[in-house]
């Protein structure tokens, strides 16, 4: 992954951050709350906030749109000052996709631009060895927002199209000290699906 730090003055991403700003400081009490699908409050209510900004028109800069032809590309977009929350951009070219993680906080997804697959995936022992097992997968198009929250949040994105794909993300972590919120990468044998 190549990491840049480019910021965007438009007023719908200054909307943006401020509605997020509010979501997470007046749920920063009620964080350890999860829905039953296991996701906590404040990334749903995030992935609310984004899904309607990205509905309402979320221009992109082209700035953000700068890729490198050899890996995938982390536009740090914002990171808030008190480190609660992050956005970044995340730019693919056809065939470029993540490597397998999890993440240390809610994260919450957003497609900009393009067309992306999320593939989610657990370990579980098989023949006595760790194995990635991919139980699920989802095309997101453009508008579509996802939220994850670990732990559960295995997963892999890649571009599934024939463009540049790029898509928002919103962690609950501060990416400048962290420089990523991958917690880990899973480099181990993958099946498609446990008998
Ligand atoms: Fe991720």
């Amino acid at each position: 992954m190549t990491t840049r730090t480019s910021t965007s003055s438009t007023p719908e991403f200054a909307d943006l951050v401020s509605r997020v700003r509010e979501v997470v400081h007046s749920t920063e009490s009620t964080d350890g709350d999860t829905t039953a699908e296991g996701v906590s409050d404040v990334a749903t209510r995030v992935g609310s906030v984004l899904s309607d900004r990205l509905a309402d028109g979320l221009p992109l800069p082209e700035h953000l749109r700068w890729h490198d032809p050899d890996h995938y590309t982390q536009h740090i977009v914002h990171v808030e000052p008190s480190g609660t929350f992050s956005i970044v951009a995340l730019v693919w070219l056809p065939g470029q996709a993540t490597p397998v993680h999890d993440h240390v906080s809610w994260c919450v997804t957003g497609v900009v631009e393009g067309q992306e697959t999320e593939e989610v995936y657990e370990v579980r022992e098989v023949g006595g060895r760790s194995h990635l097992v991919r139980v699920g997968e989802t095309v997101n198009v453009v508008g579509d927002v996802s939220a994850l929250d670990p732990p559960g949040d295995i997963h892999r994105v890649r571009n599934s199209c024939q463009e540049l794909v790029v898509s928002l993300h919103i962690y609950g972590a501060d990416i400048h000290r962290l420089g990523s919120s991958i917690r880990r990468a899973y480099d181990l044998p993958t099946l498609d699906r446990a008998e």
